[in-house]
């Protein structure tokens, strides 16, 4: 068995997008539904993998929201993997400690395979060693979207409306965001995965083929991880003290602001920052940006209410 040396940090929080099931299958000549299932079975090593390198929150986009575009059969054969996923992998999980929530609508779903998957969030609802959030029928926007709407219908006052609020009314309500995004099988897209959630995540893609993304595979993506610098819309630790020698100040290059942000950076820190931190600076305002925007329109609505 292969030893993995500890990592110096491990994410709390990890979320994969399984992608490349149906090329896995279409290198051997297979139907795209023999790739999922045999990415909902290399599901069990990743699961015992990640509890035990001491991840404890781990979210797997099973079927999203645009998965329902796809051939009937396959979408079938998905929705029909749920059902295999869970009878046959239930007991596992009660035995690991694996504690499972659902993320998505249940607009949709078969009756059958919504009782199942409240049945695998009631047994396992005791479970504390790992959250896994199967994100099935999820999307990004919709969960926006409903959490909005349940603020509406709360009616709470915009002006109490933060990003805690938000949070509060989303599917992960309670969880800390994501530390790590993996993405298989190389494509360098979010596709609607943790869209609020993600803002600050560090993402790491690999050319691997979900059925082929092994614990190995898995190390050197916490490796990855383990070895970048987070800032968060700040600055990495050891460039926050912004402390400069007199002749560095001396000698450092006039600053020209472009903008009322890079001013801000420099009167924090003492120099204009660079292109990377004014640009996580942009990624928060954005999102400052999105709260204004769902405090007017919740103004609006309480106006034309009031008026009636
Ligand atoms: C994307 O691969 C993957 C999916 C749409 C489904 C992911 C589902 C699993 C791995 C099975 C686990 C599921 C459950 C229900 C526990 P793709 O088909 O887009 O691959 P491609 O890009 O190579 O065509």
């Amino acid at each position: 068995m292969v030893e993995f040396p500890p990592l110096p940090k491990v994410p709390y929080h990890v979320g994969i997008i399984m992608d490349g099931n149906g090329r896995w299958a279409k290198r051997r000549n297979l139907p795209r539904t023999m790739g999922h299932r045999a990415g909902a079975e290399n599901l069990r090593g990743i699961i015992e993998s990640t509890v035990e390198f001491g991840v404890k929150i781990l979210t797997i986009y099973a079927f999203s929201t645009e998965n329902w575009k796809r051939p009937k059969t396959e979408v079938k054969g998905l929705m029909s993997l749920l059902h295999y996923y869970f009878n046959r992998e239930l007991d596992e999980l009660l035995k690991n400690g694996v504690r499972v929530r659902h993320l998505g609508k249940m607009d949709g779903i078969a009756p059958r395979t919504q009782k199942e998957i409240r049945q695998a969030v009631e047994k396992t609802a005791h479970n504390d060693r790992l959250i896994l959030n199967v994100a099935f029928n999820y999307g990004g926007r919709a969960e926006i979207l409903d959490a909005i709407r349940q603020i509406v219908a709360a009616k709470i006052p915009p002006e109490e409306i933060t990003e805690e609020t938000v949070n509060r009314f989303l599917y992960t309500a309670g969880q800390p965001d994501p530390d790590l995004i993996i993405r298989t099988s190389g494509e360098f897209r979010t596709s609607n995965f943790l869209t609020w959630q993600a803002a600050y995540s560090e993402y790491y893609i690999t050319p691997i083929l979900w059925p082929d993304f092994n614990k190995q595979a898995y190390y050197q993506a916490l490796k990855d991880f383990s070895q970048r610098k987070r800032r968060s819309g700040g600055l990495a630790d050891e460039e926050e003290t912004g402390s400069f020698s007199v002749e560095q100040k001396k000698t450092a290059p006039k600053a020209r602001f472009f903008c009322w942000n890079e001013f801000r950076v420099f009167l924090k820190y003492k120099r204009k920052p660079k292109h990377h931190q004014y640009h996580k600076y942009r990624q928060k305002e954005h999102r400052a940006h999105i709260i204004i925007h769902i405090r007017i329109i919740f103004h609006k609505i309480y106006r034309h209410l009031r008026r009636r």
